[in-house]
């Protein structure tokens, strides 16, 4: 029998998820592994645990030679990055949750796990409680999965939920999300889709093989969602959710962003509400899947860093099959949406951007229209962005068929409408 590894922890950061952590080993005595010291930015901030715990100094944490497993869930990526690096080129593995450090340093944390050949896991980075990195990576084969949709974010859920279902404002829902520990220390993050869109990063790499950049993607939060937006969605049999979505395309290439959506109500995701996250997968043979669980908050969060460190006794690591033992992925922007736009003046939409146009309500104060573009038009302009506009994908929003789009411009084009 394979001997089980005895691992002495190094935490750095003592916030909603670290000290969920704390709490949650000293009731799994079971694991075998212990917290030597937790490195802490603000000394003076009364805390949970015995003052002789912590320490302001990152060198006592990253020279300790009996600390053999690091755990990082500070919301500092450049400081999260560094404690990163130097943890493993001084030969410790690492569990990590800052999903901003991970997207935007992914190139290098796999170079880094190649070179030092040391475990780096990072299950609570993406949709906290749920398993979802760990299942991409083991179970799904690369050529059979077609699809994967998801709600990624907790705060961004609970805004929504709690604003259209409870009819609280904006404000308060935010509020709210941040007093329950849901929200980023910068709720712009969330609300903007950036927190989303790291995650997203995340989740295709393990899914796909895909070494992006959050940069690369199409994202956008669910700033510009309007009360209207709620009634027209209510009155088609939709909700409106913040979906991170990627789908194989017929060239193989593979099709990722992150926008509002409609969800039919009769989905899987328009369950999932609150802070909750959802993964609807979609594969060769079983067909769809559905994960759900808790995506935000001190113990759910914490779950998934106990997780990875229960996983270390065992030496496990990600193998990244799809990026080293497949041929990866690329990620395409050659495709058509169709899309939900509303807005305050025609003035504010280049109608010619569209392939056509098949609804438009012009008579109410705030507009709106559903219609098919290219993804290039969305990429080279910012206007659905700004004055107000929102836009939210339909819920079978891509199109890369050629034929579909000439045939229904050709039908449009005989019928006189365009
Ligand atoms: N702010 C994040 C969310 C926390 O709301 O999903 C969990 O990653």
């Amino acid at each position: 029998m394979e001997t089980q590894k005895k691992l002495t922890i190094g935490l750095f950061g003592f916030g909603v998820v670290g000290e969920g952590l704390y709490q949650i080993l000293k009731q799994t005595p079971s694991l075998k592994a212990s917290i030597k010291k937790v490195c802490i930015k603000n000394a003076a901030k009364k805390r949970n645990a015995p003052d002789a715990l912590f320490t302001t100094d990152k060198e006592v944490i990253l020279n300790d030679a009996e600390i053999n497993v690091i755990v990082e869930v500070i919301d500092d990526a450049d400081a999260a990055l560094q404690i990163v690096q130097t943890a493993m080129l001084n030969g410790k593995a690492v569990v990590s949750a800052s999903k901003k450090m991970i997207a935007e340093n992914l190139a290098a944390i796999l170079q880094l796990q190649q070179e030092t050949g040391l475990p780096f896991l990072c299950e609570a980075s993406a949709c906290a409680s749920i398993p979802i990195i760990r299942n991409l990576e083991e179970y799904y084969d690369n050529d059979l999965l077609h699809s994967i949709k998801a709600i990624v974010n907790g705060s961004t859920n609970f805004i929504l939920t709690k604003m259209f279902e409870d009819k609280l404002s904006f404000t308060e829902a935010l509020l709210l999300a941040q007093q329950l520990g849901f929200a980023e220390s910068n709720p712009k993050l969330d609300i903007e889709g950036y927190d989303a869109l790291s995650k997203w990063t995340i989740l295709l790499n393990h899914a796909y093989g895909i070494v992006t950049k959050p940069t690369d993607i199409l994202f956008t939060g669910i700033q510009n969602i309007q009360d209207s937006d709620a009634t027209v969605a209510t009155e088609k049999g939709f909700d409106i959710k913040l979906i991170a979505q990627a789908k194989k395309l017929g060239n193989g290439k593979v099709a990722a962003f992150v926008f509002p959506q409609f969800i039919p109500l009769n989905e899987p995701l328009s369950f999932v509400k609150n802070e909750y996250n959802g993964v609807v997968i979609e594969s060769g043979f079983s067909d769809k899947q559905f994960f759900y669980g808790k995506g935000a908050g001190s113990f759910p969060t914490a779950s998934a860093v106990l997780s990875d460190i229960a996983a270390l006794r065992y030496h496990y690591k990600y193998e990244y099959k799809k990026l080293y033992h497949h041929q990866p992925h690329e990620l395409t922007n050659d495709y058509y949406l169709k899309v939900y736009v509303s807005f305050n003046d025609w003035k504010y939409i280049p109608r010619e951007d569209f392939e056509w146009i098949e609804e438009w309500h012009a008579q109410a104060e705030r507009k709106y229209l559903i219609g098919v573009l290219h993804l290039s038009k969305l990429i080279e302009g910012d206007w659905w962005k700004l004055n107000n506009t929102s836009l939210i994908v339909t819920p079978d929003p891509i199109i890369d068929d050629l034929s579909i789009i000439h045939l229904k411009k050709r039908s449009l084009e005989l019928a006189g409408i365009v």
